[in-house]
């Protein structure tokens, strides 16, 4: 699990945790991925710290080395570190959009590249691709987050067609506006417009997304392939 020291990564990797999966917890920094190991398995499940920079190939690639040392598979890959630039698109340098695509988008391509023959060792792998509802409805000044959520979407059908005759299933989850560090600078006014707009009227909570995360993973969702599940109150489905 990418990105799993906070939000929405925590609360999916405590839920995976609860159900019975040892979470390998990835962060960038080493410090928060044992604090959040520390504190899963404080609570009497199962977790291991794997501090890797998601972005950086080789590292990708000596983090599939350390898992297939340990455990010699992986049952789930889920893919949820990303980043966010919210700014008017002339704002947004080509290289800028190049550097956030790579955050996003080419490093989840790697991961998976990197974890596929490990996924495929299990027999029952599970890729879920964290997106998000801006693939499908593109907010003003978000243009490179947008697209780079939109080739993770087309991502996750392609891996879908190429890998489910490999017993490897992949698909990925869509949330709305959820209250997490990603959402931390949108306050006040702008928090109750895009409130507004969903019909639940509110945020979500991050552990609202947790379930889903856990559906893809079990075998609830065993002929489920190259979906995209949205989580968000209803706000895609409303004028
Ligand atoms: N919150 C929402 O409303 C919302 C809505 C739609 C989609 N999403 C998606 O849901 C996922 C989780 O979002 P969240 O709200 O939980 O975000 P978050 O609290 O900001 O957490 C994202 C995680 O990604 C990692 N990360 C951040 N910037 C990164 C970078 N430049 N390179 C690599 N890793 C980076 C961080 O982990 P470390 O610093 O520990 O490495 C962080 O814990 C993301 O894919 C996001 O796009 C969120």
């Amino acid at each position: 699990m990418t990105g799993a020291s906070g939000g929405l990564g925590l609360e999916m990797a405590t839920i995976l945790a609860s159900a019975g999966a040892t979470v390998v917890v990835n962060s960038r920094h080493p410090g928060r991925a044992a604090d959040i190991t520390e504190q899963i398995t404080g609570a009497g499940l199962c977790a291991e710290p794997l501090a890797f920079e998601p972005s950086d190939d080789e590292a990708v690639e000596r983090a599939a080395a350390a898992i297939r040392e340990r455990h010699g598979r992986l049952d789930i890959l889920v893919a949820n570190a990303a980043a966010r630039m919210r700014r008017p698109l002339r704002d947004i340098a080509p290289g800028d959009f190049r550097s956030l695509i790579d955050t996003n988008l080419s490093a989840v391509y790697s991961l998976c590249w990197h974890m596929l023959p490990l996924l495929e060792a299990s027999g029952r792998g599970r890729i879920i691709l964290v997106s998000s509802i801006s693939a499908q409805r593109a907010p003003p000044s978000d243009a490179a987050y947008a697209a780079s959520k939109g080739g993770l979407e087309a991502l996750t059908r392609a891996l879908a067609a190429e890998y489910g005759g490999r017993g490897v299933s992949c698909n990925a989850i869509a949330p709305g506006p959820f209250l997490t560090e990603i959402n931390r600078k949108v306050a006040g006014e702008a928090a109750d417009t895009i409130a507004r707009q969903v019909p639940l009227r509110r945020f979500g909570q991050p552990h609202e997304l947790a379930g889903t995360a856990l559906y893809l993973a079990s075998d609830a969702a065993s002929f489920v392939n190259g979906q995209t599940i949205v989580v968000d109150g209803g706000m895609l489905a409303s004028m």
